[in-house]
């Protein structure tokens, strides 16, 4: 097993990718007419979609086909459906076919002034971030892959909360959409039936006390059946598709999504975690389980028993509570 190993899209790359999101077959001759290009540059872009986890079918005197239909991220359904408390907070969206990561795209727009509530969201990343360094496996056009960013005057609540929030709404997004049963494992990992969902990564900049900007990095897992084969992910995981048994609209997903975190940026504002405590401990996939902590330097073994307001997670250890604040840390079940 290789991983993807695609880079910038070339638009005429993803113009093919337009014409052959359908799943039908479409001939060289056709393409090349229709892009001003030969058919041997055809053959050459198509020759690139592998490397983003597209297969793709060639037959003499039919043409190319992918090997399944794609539903495309649409930037016109994604906007006009947000509701009127999300066009408050959604300043721009970047819809992108491709990107090195959506989180650092926008921090790089941040860093050159990008006003509140730009969104990015993409079809592929090259070199996906996940958290303690790992890389996010991000195939074309069958999962999301978004980023938010958000400037505050106060982080009065902190920002290890505000992941644990995170990760309630994007549970509440999934519900949104009929998907029942996903839980939480702290600090900020999504799973169903212990398998990997979805993750968060948030990525700070400025005065934990002061101003500054979080980016709100969501990967979530949609429907990598055709891309079982050409991936190697290092832990067991899940997406949407194998969840409900059912295809799921990544587009009605964005829109679900977008608002609940907006909705969630506010309440967190207001009063921090107050009001999402109980919910994220009845989400808890370790809660009463005897858990490891492994940090950096060190390890601790204990009974996992939720977070608290500070979103500190609570390790029972014998007749002691410890508080362990998040950061690079990671929890799993003890043998
Ligand atoms: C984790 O390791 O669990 C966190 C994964 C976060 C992945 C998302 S995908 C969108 C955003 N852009 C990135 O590069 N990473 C985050």
């Amino acid at each position: 097993m290789s991983q993807l190993s695609g880079s910038i899209m070339h638009p005429i790359t993803y113009k093919i990718v337009v014409e052959l999101m359908q799943g039908e077959y479409c001939s060289g001759s056709r393409l090349a007419a229709k892009f001003s290009v030969s058919r041997t540059a055809i053959w050459k872009h198509i020759q690139e979609l592998p490397s983003y986890g597209l297969d793709v079918y060639s037959l003499p005197g039919k043409g190319y086909k992918l090997s399944q239909p794609l539903q495309l991220l649409d930037y016109n359904y994604i906007f006009s459906n947000l509701d009127a408390i999300s066009h408050q907070f959604v300043n721009t969206i970047y819809l992108l076919p491709s990107v090195d990561s959506t989180n650092r795209y926008l921090r790089s727009l941040a860093s050159s002034g990008e006003g509140s509530g730009s969104v990015v969201l993409a079809e592929f990343q090259s070199e996906g971030k996940g958290r303690r360094g790992r890389q996010w496996v991000s195939p074309f056009g069958c999962n999301l892959y978004c980023s938010i960013l958000w400037h505050y005057s106060d982080m009065t609540h902190g920002i290890g909360g505000l992941s644990l929030a995170i990760g309630v709404a994007v549970v509440d997004t999934l519900e949104d959409i009929g998907i029942y049963g996903v839980q939480l494992k702290w600090p900020n990992d999504l799973l169903y039936n212990g398998r990997k969902l979805g993750g968060i990564l948030l990525e700070m900049s400025g005065d934990p006390n002061g101003d500054g900007y979080v980016i709100i990095g969501v990967g979530i897992n949609v429907d990598m059946a055709s891309v079982v084969d050409d991936v190697e992910i290092s832990q067991p995981w899940v997406d949407l598709v194998g969840v409900s048994g059912r295809k799921i609209c990544r587009n009605r997903l964005s829109v679900a999504l977008l608002q609940q975190i907006t909705s969630m940026l506010a309440s967190y504002q207001r009063c921090g975690l107050l009001d999402t405590v109980r919910r994220w401990n009845s989400l808890d996939a370790m809660y009463g389980k005897v858990v490891r902590i492994t940090g950096v330097t060190n390890e601790q073994q204990g009974v996992s028993n939720g977070i608290d307001e500070s979103g500190a997670l609570l390790l029972k250890q014998g007749e002691s509570v410890c508080r362990i604040h998040s950061g690079e840390v990671s929890l799993r079940l003890a043998d």
